[in-house]
């Protein structure tokens, strides 16, 4: 090998004591809206889905800080943490560019026992409803990732898990549904034919792809329908998940600190945001406080492209409009992306954190085509030597982009991403690019437009 990558690995006792809480550091104080009553919800009716860890985090707003118990740091120790950061010396090489002008670290998520970030948040989730005696809980997953990480986490703490998963996805990845029940979780396509919402879509169309948006609403239903022993879980965009990511960051930046650079560029993809706003949240702080200024950038699918062509606007969690409403950069949540591979970016709105950053200017964002996507995700493996998530590749495309805008402009940039996870699950999109097979879809400003004229108007929070 003529180029061997640097790696920067932490020790045991450098894991994260605490999240960081960007919803103060943001000024958040917008409510959830509860989509019975279209008022602020209240902390009952949250209760009433959500484990009460999980809501006391949601609703804080004052602490900077929030201690990580040392079980769930144990937890987080035996799921690999603290995750490496490489240099991508042998990516910067396929390039061409100059290493000592042109730098590209990248934290690898996707060391954790199921292949990405998403375990960052399932192990603290599935730990405190744990603690309050919780029997099962209930999820949706698209790419297979994020259910992947609960059932592994109800696994250890011997909870009972049911996943309804997207059904693109599920089709898409066959396998993913395998690890989940091996893990001894309960895996069912969605929309299925075991709630009244999942019924519904099916009445519409018997071949309905699904869609987070629905899957969400699946979950939610099965919930309240078994509220004596089961709560809900999300892997992404509510507040309390955003925080339990935070760790990627805050492990990054004493990465970043070892190999004596502090990145000019940040970029994660982007489907809720949990990734994204956990890997970038340490650099975020850093800006908020006007300590560094780093140019942070959301990289979001062209399928689902609420942060590039969606509007800043209350709106449903959900398709079937059970969950909580927020406000979000939305495409509006009637809107049914494409079938892409990247199934973790197919989400119609961006978590709360994220849209409220994006307003205010102190992040920016991109969005790809899946074709191209994975082309930088083949370039990635060749030189880097594991297959990333076609999620991830969106990440690891806009890092590309940078470097080679820097080699053209002779400007010397520390570029720094988050590859959330690996795509050994994901080969038939490898497979059909290789094949010449894989499509791009087109998304007209008209089909946007149409599902955002059903936004819910909310008195007094607009
Ligand atoms: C590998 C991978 N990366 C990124 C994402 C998007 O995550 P988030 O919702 O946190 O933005 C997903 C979602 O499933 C994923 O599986």
């Amino acid at each position: 090998m003529d180029v061997i990558n640097p790696m920067y690995r932490l020790p045991p006792e450098k894991l994260p004591k605490t999240y960081l809480n960007l919803a103060v550091h943001l000024g958040y104080q917008l409510p959830l809206i509860s989509p019975m009553t279209l008022k602020p919800a209240t902390p009952e009716e949250a209760l009433m889905i959500f484990p009460a860890g999980v809501v006391q985090q949601e609703m804080n707003f004052k602490d900077k800080e929030i201690p990580i118990e040392d079980e769930l740091r144990a937890a987080y120790y035996y799921a690999q943490r603290p995750t490496p950061l490489h240099r991508a010396l042998r990516l910067e090489k396929a390039l061409g560019v100059d290493s000592d002008k042109i730098k590209i670290f990248y934290k690898n998520e996707s060391v954790s026992p199921t292949g990405s970030h998403k375990t960052n948040t399932a192990l603290a989730q599935v730990y405190y409803a744990k603690k309050q005696g919780i029997k099962a809980i209930a999820t949706e997953t698209g790419a297979g990732q994020w259910g992947s990480a609960l059932a592994y986490a109800c696994a250890l703490f011997g909870i009972e898990c049911r996943v309804y998963m997207v059904r693109a996805s599920y089709r898409q990845k066959p396998y993913r549904g395998i690890l989940m029940r091996t893990y001894g979780a309960k895996v069912v396509e969605s929309p299925s034919n075991i709630t009244d919402i999942g019924k519904k879509f099916l009445e519409k169309d018997a071949n309905h792809p699904g869609s987070l948006g629905i899957a969400i609403s699946e979950a939610v239903e099965d919930v309240i329908k078994h509220n004596d022993t089961t709560r809900y879980s999300l892997g992404s965009v509510i507040n309390a998940v955003l925080l339990h990511q935070t760790i990627v960051g805050q492990e990054a930046k004493m990465q970043m600190e070892m190999a004596k650079e502090y990145p000019d560029v940040v970029i994660g993809c982007h489907g809720g945001g949990s990734n994204f706003f956990g890997a970038s949240s340490a650099f975020l702080v850093d800006k908020i406080e006007g300590k560094k200024n780093p140019t942070i950038i959301a990289a979001e699918a062209a399928a689902a492209p609420k942060l590039t062509r969606g509007v800043y606007a209350f709106d449903y969690g959900d398709s079937g409009h059970m969950a909580p409403i927020a406000k979000m950069y939305t495409v509006g949540s009637d809107f049914v992306p494409a079938p892409v591979h990247a199934g973790g970016l197919r989400y119609h709105g961006a978590a709360m954190l994220v849209s409220l950053a994006l307003n205010k200017k102190l992040i920016s964002a991109v969005a790809f085509k899946q074709t191209d996507i994975i082309k930088a995700g083949i370039l990635f493996a060749k030189s880097e030597g594991f297959i990333p998530a076609p999620e991830s590749c969106h990440a690891i495309l806009e890092a590309i982009n940078q470097a080679k805008a820097a080699k053209d402009k002779k400007e010397k940039k520390v570029i720094f991403f988050n590859c959330s996870g690996h795509g050994y699950f994901d080969m038939a999109a490898y497979g059909d690019f290789l094949d010449g097979k894989l499509l791009d879809y087109e998304l007209s400003d008209k089909s946007i437009k149409e599902s955002i004229a059903k936004l819910p108007k909310i008195e007094g929070f607009q």
